[in-house]
């Protein structure tokens, strides 16, 4: 049977990129296969694990294009040319505006490091999602999986985690225990459920 083929989009480190090629890996990523990994910069880190792991890569950089239509018409056509089924935004970084998001409805997928819509949309991101539920005193946080939609973290929710926010945490302990007990889980998990859905069509 063919596998949903899925591009993911990078600008950071990877780690939630090696946890879907540790799934795929592991076989619990089985109906999609990561044909695809598209980076924001070529210092990213998550090139080398694509490389580490015979996942052809390729690099777009917005600064590289006159407008914001220009940059999206590119990575259509990327997209368009290694036959992309769904999109992963993986610590993606680059702003996509409806232009591109409305091109691939329920086809585009984000994992966010709080529990929407806590501490989401413009400028939550990274660290400063924890500092802010830090600086909130939340007790508990989490990750969330979602559609990406024209609206910054406000597609349709698909999965969610919660993780404890612990005495004594600083914005990198917590983002670290998120990653490890949530978004690491969660995103390989969606992953899964997509290809399955857009393989029946
Ligand atoms: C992390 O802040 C993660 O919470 C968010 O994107 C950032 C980088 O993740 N999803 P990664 O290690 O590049 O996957």
């Amino acid at each position: 049977m063919l596998k949903t083929k899925i591009a993911v989009f990078v600008s950071g480190g990877g780690t939630n990129l090696q946890a879907l090629i540790d799934a795929q890996k592991a076989g619990t990523l089985k109906s999609g296969e990561i044909t695809l990994v598209l980076a924001s910069n070529d210092t990213a880190y998550a090139l080398t694990r694509a490389e580490q792991n015979q996942i052809p890569s390729v690099v777009v950089k917005r600064k590289e294009f006159a407008t914001q239509l220009e940059y999206e018409e590119q990575l259509k056509a990327v997209l368009t040319e290694h036959n992309i089924d769904l999109i992963i935004l993986a610590g993606f970084m680059s702003i996509l505006s409806e232009n591109f998001t409305a091109a691939y409805p329920k086809r585009i997928i984000n994992i966010h490091p709080s529990l929407i819509p806590s501490f989401c949309g413009k400028g939550y991101y990274g660290l400063k999602v924890h500092e802010a539920a830090l600086a909130y005193g939340v007790k508990v946080t989490g990750a969330t999986v979602h559609y990406v939609n024209e609206i910054p973290d406000g597609g349709e929710i698909l999965l969610q985690k919660a993780v404890a926010v612990e005495e004594g945490d600083t914005p990198e302990i917590l983002q670290r225990r998120v990653m490890e007990q949530a978004e690491w889980i969660l995103l390989p998990q969606a992953a899964e459920m997509v290809s399955q859905q857009l393989q029946k069509g």
